[in-house]
């Protein structure tokens, strides 16, 4: 069966460990691993801007013998200068692969049912797969087998909903805390629950960031005004005060907690200067590990 990774949640438990265990060896030893997609050309098609994603992917993809074309937003403007559907049926015939980054999520799904081979999701309104996976696979190396305690104050965004699904898929516990008015989305939530009451996972919301930090292994945080919501930024910057990742939050953690956040990072608003450059912060790790993880993501969906 054809798979791939729109959702957070499209990967069971046991794929994501087999992904990670994938992904550490990669990170060790990426010489073995060559040749692995030799013959194969993937496609980037990006309507938004990018540096960890874009790179990251078309270096892991490099570096495991494979081609890649990046497709920015000028380039094929899907679903404008010809349909989706259209689109997925002529690349069908050139490539093995496509990593999406959409504003609306609906075009990667609708992709997806035309397109035979995997597809990825390179960040849409609605998730972040890729970078929920890397991140859990940075607090791995940091924590162990322990189960993280992870804590995100701010926006209940793209970022936030694939955390609760990987969180709800590790058996993690997720405290997040967000203004009102941004919660993220019920939906996922539910699904995340649900989930979480199979694998004794805990999935935990509020508006407090202070109750969301108190004791956790590492507090997360992303931009306030995501790609796509310029036009929001005055509302959202008022909303979002007292939602600072800074020292007094950090001091609410355990002590020598981590700090993480996706990037690009907007010092001064959602984060400070000082907290992310502190001996706490894990954010290049994160990046880093971004193309390893995203290397075995390739492999497994490609039927390795
Ligand atoms: N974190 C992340 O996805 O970064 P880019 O937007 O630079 O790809
Ligand atoms: N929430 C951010 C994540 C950037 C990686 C955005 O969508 O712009």
């Amino acid at each position: 069966m054809k798979k791939h990774l729109i959702s957070a949640a499209d990967f069971t438990p046991s794929e994501i460990e087999k992904v990670f265990n994938l992904a550490a060896k990669l990170k060790r030893a990426p010489e073995k691993y060559r040749a692995r997609l030799a013959g194969r050309m993937f496609g980037l098609i990006f309507e938004k801007p990018s540096t960890r994603t874009w790179v990251s992917f078309e270096a892991g993809i490099f570096s495991l013998g494979g081609g890649a074309i990046f497709l920015g937003p000028e380039d094929i403007k899907l679903g404008v200068r010809e349909e989706v559907r259209d689109v997925a049926r002529v690349l069908n015939r050139y490539l093995s692969g496509v990593i999406l980054r959409t504003f609306s999520h609906e075009t990667i799904t609708e992709f997806e049912k035309h397109f035979k081979h995997p597809v990825i999701n390179g960040l849409s309104n609605f998730e972040h797969p890729c970078q929920a996976l890397a991140d859990f696979f940075t607090l791995r190396e940091r924590l162990g087998r322990k189960k993280p305690v992870l804590a995100f104050i701010g926006d209940g965004n793209n970022v936030l909903n694939s955390l609760i699904l990987v969180a709800a898929r590790l058996g993690a516990v997720l405290r997040y805390a967000t203004p009102r008015g941004y919660e993220p989305d019920r939906k996922i939530v539910s699904l995340g629950r649900q989930i979480a009451a199979k694998t004794g996972a805990s999935i935990l919301g509020g508006h407090d960031p202070n109750e969301a930090a108190c004791g956790a292994d590492a507090l997360y945080t992303d931009v306030w005004v995501s790609m796509g919501e310029e036009k929001m930024r005055p509302k959202k910057l008022k909303a979002f005060r007292g939602m600072q990742l800074n020292r007094a939050l950090l001091a609410k953690a355990k002590p020598g907690a981590y700090v993480m956040h996706c990037l690009p990072a907007h010092r001064g608003e959602e984060i400070t200067d000082e907290v992310i450059e502190s001996r706490n912060s894990i954010v290049f790790d994160q990046a880093e590990n971004r193309m390893h993880v995203q290397k075995a993501v390739l492999l497994h969906l490609c039927g390795f």
